[in-house]
């Protein structure tokens, strides 16, 4: 039996469905998708639940699950998905370690929900550009977020994603959703 202490996944599902469209569709090609930040796994199983409809999609799920007392949250996780688990592959360990370790153009979504430090957000985000395939987006949540922290730019992912889309737009990017969370597209 699944059990979640959070819910970022109700909204966060609806931003998917609109700036990931063809993922939807039924398809006669599979995809990977990857969830950079997959905490409990509420949003990687309903990615699995509702995205995927080719029986060889998979979902990379990564995170690095420290902090957490008896690996509170990753053993929840690993509850969480024990029936999909055939359907994700886990990568345990710190993004901008583990996101290098990846082949280049091996997804056909990226949802970047990790940290929210910019400088981490700047390195998932160049990493995602690395790794996303020509044409496909990637969402970055929290594109808004500053918890209260009185506009420490440091611990903002907007000053990061702005940048990004600053680097890229025109060439290889274009803003295709801006609200709270923010897609851009490899062109
Ligand atoms: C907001 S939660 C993710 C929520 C999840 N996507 C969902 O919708 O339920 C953020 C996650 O990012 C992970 N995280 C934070 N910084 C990280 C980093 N540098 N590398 C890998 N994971 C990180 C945390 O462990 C946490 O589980």
């Amino acid at each position: 039996m699944v059990r979640y202490t959070q819910n970022w996944t109700t909204v966060a599902s609806q931003d998917m469905i609109r700036v990931f469209p063809k993922l939807f569709e039924e398809r006669e090609h599979p995809i990977n998708f990857l969830e950079i930040g997959c905490f409990e796994g509420r949003t990687s199983r309903w990615i699995v639940e509702n995205m995927f409809n080719h029986p060889e999609d998979k979902l990379y799920c990564l995170d690095w699950w420290r902090g957490d007392v008896d690996n509170e949250h990753y053993n929840l996780f690993l509850d969480n998905m024990e029936d999909l688990k055939d359907r994700i592959e886990v990568i345990r360990g710190e993004s901008q370690h583990t996101l290098p370790t990846l082949e280049d153009q091996l997804f056909d979504g990226i949802y970047v929900d990790g940290s929210h430090e910019a400088i981490d957000v700047m390195s998932d985000a160049i990493q995602s550009f690395r790794l996303i395939k020509k044409g496909c987006v990637i969402l970055f949540d929290d594109y808004l977020w500053d918890n209260n922290h009185g506009g420490q730019r440091h611990k903002m992912p907007k000053v990061a994603i702005d940048c990004f889309v600053e680097m890229t737009k025109g060439w290889s990017t274009e803003v295709i959703f801006k609200s709270y969370r923010l897609a851009v597209k490899r062109t």
